[in-house]
């Protein structure tokens, strides 16, 4: 399997993974929308020869944190084709995109999500329970990538435009 960044060639591909993968159009959508904005900062692929088998973006947020503002990262979504899930393609994306986030200098990260998945990652829901977002509850959790940017500190999470068209249709987890 090799990782590798996607393109907007490859949105219809990718929005038709996501739609299988979560059996709504919400994602698909989501994909397309923030690719279109140029805001798919990391877009990676999972393939097997001229197949994706999975897919996540992060593009980026802003935290407000007294008087600055975290260059943060949402992680969403991330989805693998479902006849080749818990077959670590999941983790791999995960891992990938983690690093490459590091790389670029982004400070932080911010997913919805389920916490049994992510939190093998690093990502925590009580270092995201300070800020303030739409998504906020028990699936909202963050990860430092720059350490003390987020740790015992509150403020705002604010979501770029694709994510606030999610609307009342958001579904409860979108990663
Ligand atoms: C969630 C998802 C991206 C994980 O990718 P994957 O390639 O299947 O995962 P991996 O094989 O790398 O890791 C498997 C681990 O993920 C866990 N996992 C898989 N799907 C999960 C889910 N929906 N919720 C919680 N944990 C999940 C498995 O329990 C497994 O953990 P374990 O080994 O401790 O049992 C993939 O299953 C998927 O696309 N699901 C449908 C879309 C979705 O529900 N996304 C929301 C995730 S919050």
């Amino acid at each position: 399997m090799d990782i590798k960044a996607a393109n907007e060639a490859d949105l219809p591909a990718l929005i038709k993974l996501h739609d299988a993968a979560f059996g709504t159009p919400h994602e698909g959508r989501l994909v397309g929308d923030l690719h279109h904005a140029d805001l798919a900062a990391i877009s990676l692929m999972a393939m097997e020869g001229a197949a994706i088998l999975g897919h996540v973006v992060f593009s980026p947020l802003a935290i407000e944190v007294d008087n600055e503002t975290v260059l943060g990262l949402a992680l969403a979504p991330l989805a693998v084709t479902p006849a080749r899930q818990r077959q670590g393609i999941g983790t791999a994306l995960m891992e990938a995109g983690l690093v490459a986030a590091a790389q670029h200098g982004w400070q932080a990260v911010i997913v919805l999500g389920q916490p049994r998945f992510y939190e093998r990652f690093g990502f925590s829901p009580a270092l995201a329970r300070g800020f303030q977002t739409p998504f906020a509850g028990p699936y909202l959790m963050a990860l430092e990538l720059s350490e003390g940017t987020l740790s015992g500190r509150k403020g705002k999470i604010i979501y770029a435009k694709p994510f606030a068209e999610l609307g009342a249709e958001a579904p409860q987890t979108v990663a």
